[in-house]
């Protein structure tokens, strides 16, 4: 690992980093977190899905794909933070090879580009998708690992291709399995196309674009019968970065799931959304779809013990609020 001590030209003990997937949803909020604690950052993204202006203003912007992260690359790097990746599930099990391509073979190649320029430090972004149907909840980092898609797969082999890479070549690795990010931070929230996450979608039907949004099945064991997913404000995400890229020494793989460790109902959510935006927001009970667990949540005693990570953030209402400021702000032809 190049290591960044704290010297007289160096008193903050600021790291150069590169972030892949930095124009995106999530890597932009972390880029502009890593910039506010005076980081030195490169965001590296070919906006497949990502936009330029996702980028915050302070980064150096390559647009390059992951594939080619050798060319950005050297020794005077600290720590790559890696969240370029196709992401969506439904599209992963309409085009699994995409997925393989992207997310497994461009994390192939990104670690043989660290391992060539000695850049020994990496957090990836992974997912509690690796987990499947969960058997107990909250779900620990020892629980089973069963993914039900495409997209979980390729995040748990590439967790897998990391456990490698520390064990035999020295890598010092933070995996974080996010639970459903969500809210906003200043100008970057989510936009994805299509979109599939609830509160996003829900916000859509407040803004005039969607009609209604679909409840899909109200017969769960469940307190009101909907579904029960973990949200985390992607601003307590971000702070979760911050803290790993200290976090594990040479060699070793540290696994955190990031969550609330609370979860929220889809009628909740939906309700939220009521408060916050005054739009009545029709809902419609349709069946259930296949393979949705009925609760998801994080244990994230891993997180806060070795990172020393606390969400603040816990609010269903301010994580709407963050979001629909942010949907707000979008034009017609930007959402
Ligand atoms: N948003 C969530 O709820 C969530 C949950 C769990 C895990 N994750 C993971 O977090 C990461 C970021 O997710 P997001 O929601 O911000 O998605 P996003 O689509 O907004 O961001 C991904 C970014 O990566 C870029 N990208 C994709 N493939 C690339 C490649 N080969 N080379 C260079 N750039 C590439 C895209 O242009 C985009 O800017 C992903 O790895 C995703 O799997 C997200």
């Amino acid at each position: 690992m190049t290591d960044s001590p704290i010297s007289p030209e160096n008193p903050k003990n600021t790291k150069k980093l590169l972030v892949t997937g930095g124009a995106g949803y999530v890597g932009g909020v972390v880029a502009a977190h890593l910039l506010a604690a005076g980081h030195r950052v490169t965001v590296l993204d070919d906006l497949s899905t990502g936009v330029r202006e996702g980028v915050p203003e302070g980064a150096e912007f390559v647009e390059a794909r992951v594939q080619d992260a050798a060319k950005v690359l050297d020794s005077s790097y600290d720590a790559v933070l890696h969240f370029a990746a196709s992401s969506q599930v439904a599209e992963s099990v309409a085009a699994p090879e995409k997925y393989w391509r992207n997310n497994v073979a461009g994390t192939m190649e990104l670690l043989a580009a660290m391992r060539e320029a000695a850049v020994r430090t990496l957090v990836f972004s992974s997912t509690a998708a690796v987990y499947g149907e969960p058997v107990t909840v909250p779900i620990t980092e020892s629980a089973a690992t069963a993914p039900t898609n495409p997209y979980g797969a390729s995040k748990l082999a590439v967790d897998h291709m990391i456990t490698g890479e520390c064990a035999a070549h020295g890598l010092a690795a933070v995996s974080l399995r996010y639970f459903n990010v969500a809210g906003a931070f200043g100008r970057h929230g989510e936009r994805h196309d299509p979109e599939s996450h609830l509160i996003p979608l829900v916000l859509q039907v407040a803004q005039g674009r969607r009609s209604e949004v679909a409840i899909f099945g109200d017969d769960y064991p469940t307190p009101d019968g909907t579904c029960v997913r973990d949200y985390i404000h992607v601003a307590d995400l971000a702070e979760a970065h911050l803290l790993a890229l200290d976090a594990a020494g040479s060699g070793e793989h540290l696994v955190c799931n990031l969550g609330n460790g609370s979860g929220f109902s889809v009628r909740e959510v939906i309700d939220t959304v009521r408060e916050v935006t005054g739009h009545p927001i029709p809902a419609a009970v349709r069946p259930r779809r296949a393979g949705d667990p009925a609760v998801l949540v994080a244990s994230a005693e891993q997180a806060r013990t070795r990172l020393g990570w606390q969400p603040r953030r816990t609010d269903l209402a301010e994580i709407v609020r963050d979001a629909w400021m942010f949907t707000q702000s979008l034009g017609e032809g930007d959402a």
